[in-house]
């Protein structure tokens, strides 16, 4: 149903007119150019296919179809900007076939969120009653100013068991449904109660905007010092960022992310123009939230107390953002201060002089291995760390830098940590027709190649039939290739091949087509490519023919069968002789 759905949206709306909502298009040979939205740019750089529905910066790569654009750009999920989509081009999107209990859970997550809004609505409020005075009269000694305030929607829950509670009664909300949203807490006695009071509210909001969950400081005194909100249907703890929602219009623009710790140190930082900030929310980072920046920046500043446990901290952080290619640096704060505190007493210049003596990442990891840990710990950090790089092209670049920062050989390193990857990278050993090239092919030629091979039935899909028809799969080495392949070659005509490849496919798809508008094969040169694929093909199974051969002959030479030792010896002279007269 939902494929479907994704189908029809993307038959209906053309992505130049959704495009151009947000970005000046113009016809360039053909084609449609405009300056790309999601990284610093002027100039033209982004190109939009009308014709096959995707668009592509050729500055920052950012790719995919219109969804993926609407998602982007204003920040959303892909349910939500499908939804959107949807509606504006008059689609329904039938979700009952494959879960019965969607539009009850759609409609409970509705009500979570009305809930949160009306929790936020009456906190606010609070803030500039009377009631509130206590909590106003905390943000100026604090130095924070109305228009932050504003920004990030402040609140108060007074100091009262009861307050949120009657007030959503009066609403006609239920107790039950507001324990489940999280706002009231019930015991084990069966009360139900305030879980916020006497508390300054932090609104926790998605991409959105919509307020999802709460976190709360104690004004006077009390433990703890901060209350954040359980999880809950529509919250998930170290699934969102605080404040993201507000900082992606600039971090989109300045390609970084300043990541803190604390409600306040966002606030502050905002407050001081740095609106490109955010928060963890009192967990430690997650590789989800490391995705969710990656999305929008190239490079986070991640802003820790110079402690030992914020070094701790800035250690496991900045190795989960370097593992997903992201670049960073580490801001270290001097000693008892945190970046609110800094600011409000130093401004800008105070955060400036962090900010220029920060290491990179990289380094910050390395010299504090090197400073605190024992050899054998070095060495399982980096062979641990080269090991969880999914990607071979990040390995290569990491590799040597690791090396020179450890003041290890590159061969050495190599070596040492190859046992950690290459299981997974290598082809699988068992495989007659992978065993000879796994030993004779360096470490990554098998995805250069895949690329290669996989790169003509994208650019030239006519092809496709007869390429499987002479047995196209066998010269794929990787498992990403064969998969795409298999996605390609069971493609139906006229279908809409985008939405059913996974982020990366669909990356490396809309290259390749965009490759080809800049370089089209002459009839000439796409013959010679034809040919040059088939030879390809043909002397992949010859390798393997001659592999079963001599597997084949083994087995005679055990079993001592001399008439089958005569025919392995005859069909694999004949199988090299024909390879000799080719070359
Ligand atoms: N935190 C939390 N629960 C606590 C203490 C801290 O979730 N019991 C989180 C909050 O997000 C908090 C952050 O950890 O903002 C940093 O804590 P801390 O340094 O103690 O507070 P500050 O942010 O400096 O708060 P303030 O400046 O208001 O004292
Ligand atoms: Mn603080």
């Amino acid at each position: 149903m939902e494929k479907n759905g994704i189908e029809a949206v993307k038959a209906r709306i053309s992505i130049v007119d959704v495009v151009r909502r947000y970005v000046d298009l113009k016809p360039v040979s053909g084609r449609w150019m405009g300056a790309c939205p999601f990284h610093q740019e002027t100039k033209p750089s982004m190109s939009v296919n009308d014709e096959e529905g995707f668009f592509y910066c050729f500055g920052c790569q950012a790719s995919g179809d219109v969804i993926d654009f609407y998602m982007r750009i204003n920040g959303l999920e892909f349910r939500e900007a499908l939804e959107q989509l949807a509606a504006e081009a008059g689609i329904e999107l039938g979700y009952s076939a494959p879960d019965p209990h969607a539009a009850e859970r759609k409609a409970r997550k509705k009500l979570m969120l009305d809930i949160h809004d009306e929790a936020c609505a009456w906190f606010k409020r609070n803030l500039r009653m009377e009631t509130g005075r206590i909590a106003r009269d905390y943000l100026s000694r604090r130095g924070i100013a109305a228009e932050v305030i504003d920004k990030f929607g402040l609140g108060y829950s007074p100091d009262d068991w009861h307050g949120l509670d009657r007030h959503f009664r009066s609403k006609g909300i239920s107790q039950e449904d507001s324990v489940l949203a999280g706002m009231l807490v019930k015991n084990e006695k069966g009360n139900i109660y305030d879980r916020f009071r006497s508390r300054l509210i932090f609104p926790i909001q998605n991409l959105s905007s919509k307020v999802i969950a709460f976190g709360g400081r104690i004004i006077s005194e009390g433990e703890p010092k901060y209350l954040n909100s359980s999880d809950t249907p529509i919250y998930k703890k170290g699934d969102h960022l605080y404040g993201l929602n507000l900082a992606r219009p600039s971090m989109t623009r300045t390609r970084r992310a300043i990541l803190t710790e604390g409600y306040m140190d966002v606030i502050s930082l905002h407050q001081f123009g740095y609106t490109d900030a955010c928060g963890v929310l009192g967990t430690a980072l997650t590789p989800d939230q490391v995705k969710r920046l990656a999305g929008f920046c190239s490079r986070v500043d991640l802003v820790f107390d110079g402690d030992n446990a914020g070094r701790k901290a800035a250690l496991k952080s900045s190795r989960m953002i370097l593992l997903q290619g992201v670049a960073c640096r580490v801001l270290l704060m001097p000693d008892g201060e945190d970046v609110d505190s800094l600011l409000q007493t130093h401004g800008r210049d105070g955060f400036e002089q962090c900010a220029e003596t920060a290491p990179d990442g990289l380094d910050f990891c390395l010299s504090t291995l090197r400073e605190k840990f024992s050899p054998r710990e070095i060495m399982d950090w980096a062979k641990g760390f080269l090991k969880d790089l999914g990607d071979s092209s990040l390995r290569a670049y990491y590799l040597p830098r690791i090396a020179n920062g450890l003041g290890l050989n590159e061969a050495e390193l190599r070596q040492n940590a190859g046992g950690a990857w290459s299981a997974q990278t290598t082809r699988a050993k068992k495989k007659p027709e992978n065993n000879e090239a796994a030993q004779t092919r360096p470490v990554g030629k098998d995805d250069k190649d895949d690329k290669y091979f996989i790169s003509f039935p994208i650019q030239y899909p006519d092809y496709i039939r007869d390429l499987d028809k002479k047995g196209f799969e066998r010269i794929l080495a990787t498992n990403w290739a064969k998969a795409l392949w298999e996605k390609l070659k069971t493609q139906q005509p006229g279908a809409d091949i985008l939405s059913r490849l996974n982020d990366n496919e669909k990356r490396f798809y809309i290259r390749c087509r965009e490759r080809l508008r800049e370089n089209m094969l002459s009839g000439k040169q796409l013959l010679d490519e034809w040919e040059h694929i088939c030879n390809k093909i043909a002397s992949g199974q010859q390798r393997l023919n001659r592999w079963q051969l001599k597997e084949a002959l083994l087995q005679a030479q055990q079993a001592g069968d001399s008439q089958r030792i005569m025919q392995c010896l005859r069909a694999l002279n004949e199988s090299l002789g024909r390879d000799d007269e080719q070359h």
